[in-house]
């Protein structure tokens, strides 16, 4: 399975795919990947690795639906089956959701519906919860709203800060996003814009999650 991966940043779970790749435990493969900022440290792992990337970036000021329209060339350009955002900080606009309808997932740190948008972690703390986690789901219209396709849980402690809470996240991250990914080349899950169809709801199948 061709995938593009998505990226505004660090990309830890960029290279948590490709680490998961060469495992052989995440059977895809990276045609490309889309980064909005030109200084996004991901794109000197991904330089070092030979995999081609491509930015799309989005100034102040910048016409959006141009950059919508220039985003989703780019990416179909790459011929993915499967558009991963992992660390991707804008909402996809109508082009590149209506090109791949149910076929972009984005990894969100948070168990959602609780606490979208930029900072999940801080916003569980906030919040007062004794457990948060990360959250795999579809891509729509909205910011983290679409159908949840798996999630891992972890301890809030009291001790937290949103970095420390963050980086207990990032490890199940780590493990679910590669997980989900290869549930969906193998065929174990599978998607629409509007339902998903995982191991949960098809309790004869298994969603199989490595060890950290
Ligand atoms: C990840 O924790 C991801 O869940 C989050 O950005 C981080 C990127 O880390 N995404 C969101 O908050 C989206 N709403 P990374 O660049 O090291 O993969």
């Amino acid at each position: 399975m061709d995938i593009v991966v998505l990226v505004s940043g660090r990309g830890s779970n960029l290279k948590a795919i490709c680490h998961a790749i060469d495992a052989g435990t995440c059977g895809a493969n990276i045609v490309g990947v889309v980064s909005d900022r030109k200084k996004a440290a991901a794109l000197d792992f991904v330089d070092a690795r030979g995999i081609p990337s491509r930015v799309v970036p989005l100034r102040k000021g910048d016409d959006r639906d141009l950059w919508n329209d220039s985003l989703a060339e780019t990416v179909t350009s790459l011929n993915p089956n499967l558009v991963v955002l992992a660390g991707f900080m804008r909402v996809l606009g109508a082009p590149l959701l209506e090109r791949f309808p149910g076929r972009i997932i984005n990894v969100h740190p948070a168990l959602l519906p609780a606490f979208p948008g930029h900072n999940g972690p801080q916003d569980a703390l906030d919040g007062g919860v004794r457990v948060s986690g990360c959250t795999v789901h579809i891509v729509d219209a909205g910011v983290d709203t679409g159908p949840i396709i798996a999630q891992a849980a972890v301890p809030v402690l009291v001790s937290d800060s949103a970095d420390s809470l963050h980086a207990r996240i990032q490890v199940q991250e780590h493990r679910l996003l590669p997980a989900v990914i290869h549930q969906i080349a193998i065929g174990a899950i599978t998607l629409d814009p509007f339902t998903v169809t995982t191991p949960v709801a098809d309790p004869s199948r298994s969603l199989t999650v490595p060890d950290a």
